[in-house]
């Protein structure tokens, strides 16, 4: 019996290490370690030899059924050319998709509108978020304590200055930069602000508590309403690249005088009304008029000699009826399948 084994080792040794192709390899393979192989068969029949003989003639047969296995192994790396399976890499392989990050859909259209901006000739500024009192309400014709800052609620720094007051606070809108562009380049000036604003605000599909808008502010001799129609008109037409219905209406904001709000025809619903619009059929997009003679006083520009018309657009709005996001908290609320679809 040992002697029956050591031929079959041999043989199968020498015959694997002359082996030539995977199919040979297999074949070989069956005939030694198969269900009926030969060295199968000796294992098979281990029960019919006596407690010593069946112990060593048991272990020897595994110790050659593991060497055939490892011949065979090493034999296919041989014929396939490389070190083992696990290493093996198939270059013609298409590559792994990396993940890209992309911008996010506000970004989207603030890019836009400063491309329409700039186009037209106006700078695009940019101003502190966490904003001085002053800036934010005072110089706008805000005094302290009026009630038009009740329009607004809004969140201040808990940090008093000398004067024992809260005078800090996160911007409410981007109009205090129509100051600081004032205070910086004088008049005539052309200026857009994309930026980001805080308020204290219920949620809901159209309102965040961070929200960004678009101001836009021009100073220059015999500036009119009309001014503002056409600006207004080529932002909308550069991001929807169509005819979008818009209305106005009269309305208040310290800044201006006259004033008033742009509604724009929902979008999402086709103006049939929903709870993007509020069932209204119609979407506030911003507020607008022309510049308060104050204001530009508190800028530093003289009102006999200038005139200006200021507005200031939500771009989270924008971009809900540019893309038709039917609620403004996909915004911010970082789940990427929303996000990845712009
Ligand atoms: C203002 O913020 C004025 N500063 C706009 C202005 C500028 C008027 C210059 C006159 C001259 P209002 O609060 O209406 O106005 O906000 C303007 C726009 O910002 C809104 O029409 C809306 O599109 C967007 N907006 C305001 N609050 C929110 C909010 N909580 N969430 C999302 N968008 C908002």
């Amino acid at each position: 019996m040992q002697e029956k084994i050591d031929k079959i080792k041999q043989e199968a040794l020498d015959r694997i290490g002359k082996a030539g192709s995977e199919e040979e390899l297999s074949r070989l393979e069956k005939k030694y370690l198969g269900r009926k192989g030969e060295l199968t068969q000796i294992l098979r029949g281990l029960k019919d030899l006596s407690g010593e003989e069946r112990k060593e003639i048991g272990q020897k047969a595994n110790r050659i059924k593991q060497e055939l296995d490892s011949s065979l192994n090493e034999a296919r790396k041989r014929i396939s050319g490389v070190s083992s399976k696990e290493e093996f890499t198939d270059v013609t392989l298409p590559g792994e998709e990396i993940e890209r990050g992309h911008l996010n859909p506000v970004t989207l259209i603030r890019n836009e509108l400063e491309d329409v901006f700039t186009s037209l000739g106006f700078i695009v500024m940019d101003g502190p978020e966490l904003e001085s009192d002053y800036y934010c309400f005072e110089a706008l014709n805000i005094p302290k304590y009026h009630p038009a800052r009740d329009m607004q609620d809004t969140f201040y720094i808990d940090k008093k200055n000398q004067d024992g007051e809260y005078d800090m606070v996160m911007r409410t809108h981007t109009s205090p930069v129509q100051i600081r562009g004032m205070e910086k380049y004088g008049a005539p000036i052309r200026m857009v602000v994309p930026g980001r604003a805080f308020r204290n605000e219920d949620i809901d599909a159209c309102h965040e508590h961070t929200f960004y808008q678009i101001e836009c502010l021009m100073v220059d001799e015999n500036i009119s309403i009309a001014n503002f129609r056409d600006v207004v008109k080529e932002m909308l037409s550069g991001i929807f690249k169509q005819e979008v219905k818009v209305r106005l209406r009269p309305a208040y904001f310290p800044f201006v005088e006259p004033g008033f709000e742009v509604d724009m025809s929902c979008t999402i619903c086709g103006g049939q009304g929903c709870p993007s619009c509020k069932n209204t059929g119609w979407l506030e997009m911003g507020g607008a008029g022309m510049v308060h003679p104050n204001v530009l006083k508190f800028g530093g520009v003289d009102p006999e000699e200038y005139s200006g018309f200021a507005f200031g657009f939500g771009m989270d709005r924008i971009a809900m009826m540019k893309f038709g996001i039917n609620d403004i908290r996909v915004f911010n609320g970082g789940n990427l399948k929303d996000l990845q679809q712009f």
